[in-house]
């Protein structure tokens, strides 16, 4: 079983696609997420393999947890279906290159417009309410759909992404299940499946298993009721080690045990997942430069040029990443540090507590595990601009977003005149 991923390491400075981590920080400055193409594709190329060796399977790619068009057009190339959120993340897989059948959407609390947008590039919708069904109906009755179902099942590493649990905002609750799917069949949809999403990040097997029992439940529920369904989404949520000691979720006793559920007790013959963070997440690493180096007595600071702007993740969810100083790969640590950011808040952090080599002013640090829901959750807060990306591949480098510059800050916005 695979454990966090470590990376190789030259004249005692780390590398990244057969890049030096100085030399990308020093050329496209920091700070500057890295990803590394090889790894992506590895990443989707396993996760297939684990589930279609058992079963026909679809890996639509959770895009949320990062839409650089870049990453898209790996995925695209590599065969990959989408599970997009918004009409935001539709509209930018169609740019990449995905056609509209490779694109579910689904939403949650849904208006009408997006719903129409949605609808009318021919995009299947995976409804989340009976509302949103009956609206739809008026939109467009024919439409290909299925059902987002809260299976009662919750998991995740976070309180804040557990998302199946009974009475959560998501899905159909499944005492009107049945009714639901009824219903639908007598508006005219073209039903197609079922889906639910327990929540992200998890470790262990049995909630998932749990919640496919309940999948499987109300499919043969619906086959009585003349109901035939072509597929189970799972959704996403699979972790991934953050921590070097901590071992993957095994994915083959995963996808085992779920298609041999799903083949025993129903006819489904497809199996679609959601993963997003596994396929990006340790594809990426986040270098920041350090700014200023502080002993507060108590604690002993490095601060970087990134903070929770940057990457939300350690203080919005308490997430642990694991960082190392690049330029000093396999030093001796001197002593216990925190790693903090620039934003004005006691709680922008990025590590707590590490130990590392003594870190000096101009030292680059390195965020491992920062490809799912880093750039993507990143932001403009303090008025810093968003940062730079690099896909990194066989020794090369190529700028995929340019950062973002002070006066793009400015550009939606308006001054009344009489202001002036
Ligand atoms: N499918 C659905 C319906 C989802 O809501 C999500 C994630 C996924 C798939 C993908 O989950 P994954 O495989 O990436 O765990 N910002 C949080 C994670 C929020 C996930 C939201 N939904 C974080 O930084 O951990």
């Amino acid at each position: 079983m695979n454990m966090m991923r470590d990376f190789e390491s030259k004249d005692g400075i780390m590398s990244i696609g057969g890049m030096s981590t100085v030399d990308l920080a020093e050329r496209f400055g920091t700070p500057v997420y890295v990803c590394d193409e090889a790894r992506i594709r590895e990443n989707y190329r396993n996760i297939y393999k684990a589930f279609s060796r058992y079963m026909n399977t679809k890996i639509h790619y959770a895009c949320k947890a990062n839409t650089n068009l870049a990453i898209l057009r790996i995925l695209e190339q590599e065969g990959a279906g989408i599970d997009a959120v918004s009409i935001g993340e539709v509209k930018t897989c169609l740019k990449a290159g995905f056609t509209p059948d490779r694109i579910m959407y689904t939403g949650v609390n849904v208006s009408d417009k997006e719903l129409k947008e949605v609808a009318e590039l021919g995009v299947m919708i995976n409804i989340d309410s009976v509302s949103e069904m009956e609206r739809l109906a008026e939109i467009s009755p024919q439409h290909e759909i299925s059902f987002r179902i809260t299976p009662g099942v919750g998991s995740g590493h976070s309180a804040k992404v557990i998302t199946g649990s009974k009475g959560a905002k998501f899905g159909i609750p499944l005492d009107e299940v049945i009714s639901t799917y009824a219903r639908a069949k007598d508006l005219g949809f073209k039903i197609k499946g079922i889906h639910a999403h327990i929540g992200s990040g998890g470790q262990s097997v049995e909630p998932f298993l749990d919640m496919i029992q309940v999948l499987i439940e109300i499919v043969n529920e619906l086959k009585e009721l003349g109901i035939d369904l072509e597929f189970i989404d799972m959704g996403g949520g699979i972790g991934v080690p953050y921590k070097p000691q901590e071992d993957e979720m095994d994915l083959n006793e995963l996808a085992s045990e779920i298609t041999d559920l799903i083949e025993q007790e129903t006819d489904i013959k497809t199996l679609i997942l959601e993963p997003g963070r596994y396929i990006v997440c340790d594809a990426v690493v986040l270098l920041t430069r350090v700014n200023d180096v502080k002993d507060a007595g108590t604690k002993k600071y490095v601060g970087c040029d990134a903070g929770f702007n940057t990457l939300i993740r350690p203080a919005f969810y308490d997430s642990f990443h694991y960082v190392t100083i690049a330029n000093k790969f396999g030093k001796a640590c001197t002593d216990r540090f925190e790693v903090v950011g620039p934003i004005c808040e006691s709680g922008d952090y990025l590590a707590h507590d590490r130990v590392l080599p003594e870190p000096q002013v101009g030292d680059i640090v390195a965020v491992y595990n920062a490809g799912a829901y880093g750039f993507s959750m990143s932001s403009n807060y303090n008025s810093r601009p968003l940062c730079a990306e690099v896909l990194v591949n066989d020794g090369k480098a190529d700028l995929i977003r340019e950062p973002e510059t002070i006066e793009e800050l400015w550009r939606h916005q308006i001054i009344p005149q009489r202001l002036m």
